[in-house]
């Protein structure tokens, strides 16, 4: 099998990156009574999951043809992680319930899977089995959400394979998360690689693939303003968002041009409101000046030249 596909790698290798939009979706809910469906999707975004609960919390829910016996007992209620493991970072996702595993937390009730869920900003990366892709956060750094090595539906990474190679769509290899977070956490372009030698093989004999979904966190810019100069933050066509900021001295180098050496020794002086007012005068604007003076700040340390650093992102 290996070997078949090695030589027709190039024909479908194929892999999709799809930038979803800002646009976020709170609070959708999808019940899946147990044997049929659990469907989670976001037409914007991808799903991260807030709660998912296996039971019984109403009479009403999933109880067609049910006797009474199986739907009276509305108080069961077990929290599972095993559809946020699979769902999260996807687009959609399809979960069939009774292969999901988990224990029976009130026996001889029917119960069904009651999952809500948000659909968040990410990118997502789907790699054909022996291809690689690239992950590539240009100046920010990557922050993955969810990977999975194996096969979750028979349409991915499909396309001229023999339908036997793709039935198996309960195919997950556990450490898959961990071992691409590994890789690729603080980088800004990661390749990954979708072979079972870096993965255990969760599905002998089906043809896998590798999702990956990641967040590209901003790179961040650091302003240093010595006392009494302008501070002049700026974005472009994006809005600031401000991580840190202190007003006063934290070592005995920076800004000490033409300072008597005393002005300078203090490495301990910080203005706890500087944070406060720099995002007052700053946060959310595309560009802002801020003065570094004691009018601004006031004075955290009389008699020591003082500074201003910034931290900030653009978003
Ligand atoms: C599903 O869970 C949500 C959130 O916990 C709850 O508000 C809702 O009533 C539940 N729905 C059913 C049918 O159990």
């Amino acid at each position: 099998m290996y070997v078949l596909f090695n030589s027709k790698m190039s024909a479908f290798c194929f892999k999709v990156l799809i930038a979803a939009p800002v646009l976020l979706v709170s609070g959708e809910n999808s019940i899946g009574c147990y044997g049929d469906i659990q469907r989670l999707q976001c037409d914007t975004g991808l799903i991260l999951v807030k709660s998912s609960v296996y039971g019984r919390t109403d009479s009403h829910t999933c109880n067609v043809n049910r006797p009474a016996s199986q739907v009276a007992n509305t108080n069961c209620a077990m929290r599972i992680s095993t559809v946020a493991d699979r769902c999260n970072g996807l687009r959609e996702c399809e979960l069939k319930t009774d292969l999901l595993g988990n224990s029976d937390p009130c026996y001889g009730t029917y119960k069904y899977y009651n999952t809500t869920y948000d659909c968040i900003d990410g990118r997502l990366s789907v790699t054909c089995e022996f291809c690689s892709s690239t992950l590539d956060c240009g100046e920010g750094t990557i922050q993955i959400i969810n990977a999975n090595y194996g096969r979750a539906n028979t349409r991915t990474c499909s396309h001229g394979v023999p339908s036997s190679l793709t039935q198996d769509t309960n195919c997950y290899a556990p450490h898959t998360f961990t071992n691409v977070a590994a890789r690729c956490n603080g980088q800004r372009r990661c390749i990954v690689q979708a072979l079972f030698t870096l993965f255990t093989d969760p599905c002998y004999g089906t043809l896998k693939y590798l999702t990956v979904s990641y967040t590209c966190i901003p790179p961040t810019r650091e302003i240093v303003t010595c006392e009494d100069n302008n501070a002049e933050l700026s974005c472009g066509v994006q809005n600031i968002k401000i991580i840190s900021a202190n007003y006063g001295r934290t070592d005995s180098t920076t800004c000490t041009t033409e300072q008597p050496a005393g002005h300078v020794s203090k490495a301990n002086c910080y203005m706890s409101d500087t944070l406060k007012i720099v995002k007052a005068r700053c946060e959310g604007k595309s560009s802002c000046v801020v003065p570094a003076t004691n009018n601004v700040f006031s004075d955290p340390c009389p008699y020591t030249s003082k500074f201003l650093k910034v931290v900030y992102s653009c978003v």
